[in-house]
């Protein structure tokens, strides 16, 4: 394993990936292939731009050509797929790109990765796959899926394409479902960055319905470490929960960013909940630990250095928040009923 093909590599988790590998592998080559949408970013990018070992290839993941094209020019063994459409909200608007990429997408790598005889397909997937949690459960990898969302229904598709590769073709493939990360990079539509970055500007925290649904938020350079010691030592076949092990209520989220600011609990604004909200996710990840991996953050501490990131890193966000973005808002926000 050394040339790695780092599909979606522009966007949040891939770009902190890209930045892992770098690092830890230094005669490794991480080549970037990203359609780059709306969430594809080369800023995430830009400190690695002149580095001898990344390449940036700009290519969508349903084109079979251009994915087969970058494999062959840059002599790829290994493909790490974290291209995908990724928004809940995104999907209940408009499910069509989520079909397309994170379904399509996801066999035509498989079919690459077959083809051109790869030493590993590692699919990037969620603990959203396994829909909402009751109080006193918690996922283990042989739990059985049930997605809620057209998002969580597309990455599951995509988890049963890559299992069933396994099991037909024995193409050597892992799987590694993450909770929510947070940390540099994220898109400001998922809830941290929004919220950290909305503070600042002085706007309302919108919270979905009564705050009370929980989610692990773990910091994505634990996320990352754990990815790769899942690609070095994972088992073919098999699928690793990663997360923290650890859930909070959104507004307990809330209510440590705004302490990290300084800022008053009144900017935050109840609103009309998320259609088919998933209430909890929480994840076992005693098989990754297995690996002898460990979260080096909990939750608050992911929480509190996220918005020191976004606090000193106002360049990144602020061209985001005033282009496309702002009709976002508007389509999302603008008519949603304050309760
Ligand atoms: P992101 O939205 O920030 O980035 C997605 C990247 O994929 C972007 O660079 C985009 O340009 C690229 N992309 C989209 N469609 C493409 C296509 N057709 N061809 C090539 N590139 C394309 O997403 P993220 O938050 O970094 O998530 C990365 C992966 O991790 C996804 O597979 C997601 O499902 C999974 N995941 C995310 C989280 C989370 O909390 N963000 C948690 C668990 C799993
Ligand atoms: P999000 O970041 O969209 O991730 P996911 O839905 O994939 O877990 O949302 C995280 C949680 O925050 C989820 O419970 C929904 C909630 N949320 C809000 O309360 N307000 C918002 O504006 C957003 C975007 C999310």
């Amino acid at each position: 394993m050394k040339n790695l093909l780092i599909t979606g590599g522009a966007g949040f988790i891939g770009s902190n990936y890209v930045h892992h590998v770098l690092e830890a592998h230094p005669d490794y080559r991480a080549v970037v292939y990203d359609k780059l949408t709306y969430a594809g970013n080369l800023n995430n990018l830009a400190d690695v731009s002149d580095h001898p070992a990344y390449r940036f290839v700009h290519g969508d993941i349903t084109d079979r050509a251009g994915v087969e094209r970058a494999i062959q020019e840059h002599d790829i063994d290994t493909i790490v797929n974290f291209a995908a459409e990724t928004h809940v909200d995104r999907s209940i608007l408009n499910p069509d790109a989520f079909i397309q990429t994170d379904v399509y997408g996801t066999y035509v790598l498989l079919e690459a990765a077959r083809k051109f005889g790869l030493e590993r397909y590692h699919q990037i997937s969620t603990d959203e796959v396994y829909g909402h949690i009751p109080a006193g459960h918690s996922s283990l990898e042989t739990d059985p899926v049930a997605p809620r969302s057209p998002y969580a229904a597309s990455k599951t598709s995509g988890d049963l394409m890559v299992l069933a590769y396994r099991v037909t073709y024995n193409l050597p493939v892992t799987i590694t479902r993450g909770s929510n990360n947070i940390g540099p990079y994220q898109y400001p539509e998922k809830v941290v960055p929004l919220f950290v970055t909305n503070a600042l500007e002085g706007k309302r925290l919108p919270v979905y319905g009564d705050g009370r649904q929980m989610r692990d938020y773990q910091w994505v350079g634990d996320h990352c470490e754990a990815i790769d010691i899942v690609l070095h030592a994972g088992e073919l076949g098999e699928i690793y929960n990663i997360g923290t092990g650890q859930e909070m209520e959104n507004l307990r989220m809330v209510e440590i960013l705004l302490d990290e600011l300084g800022a008053s609990r009144d900017l935050i604004q109840h609103v009309e909940d998320r259609p088919g909200h998933d209430r909890r996710y929480s994840l076992k990840i005693d098989k990754v630990r297995g690996l002898g991996w460990q979260p080096r953050h909990d939750p608050e501490a992911a929480i509190r250095k996220t918005v020191r990131w976004y606090v000193a890193n106002e360049w990144w966000w602020q061209p985001i928040k005033s282009g496309e973005f702002r009709e976002y808002y508007e389509r999302m926000y603008g008519s949603r009923k304050v309760l």
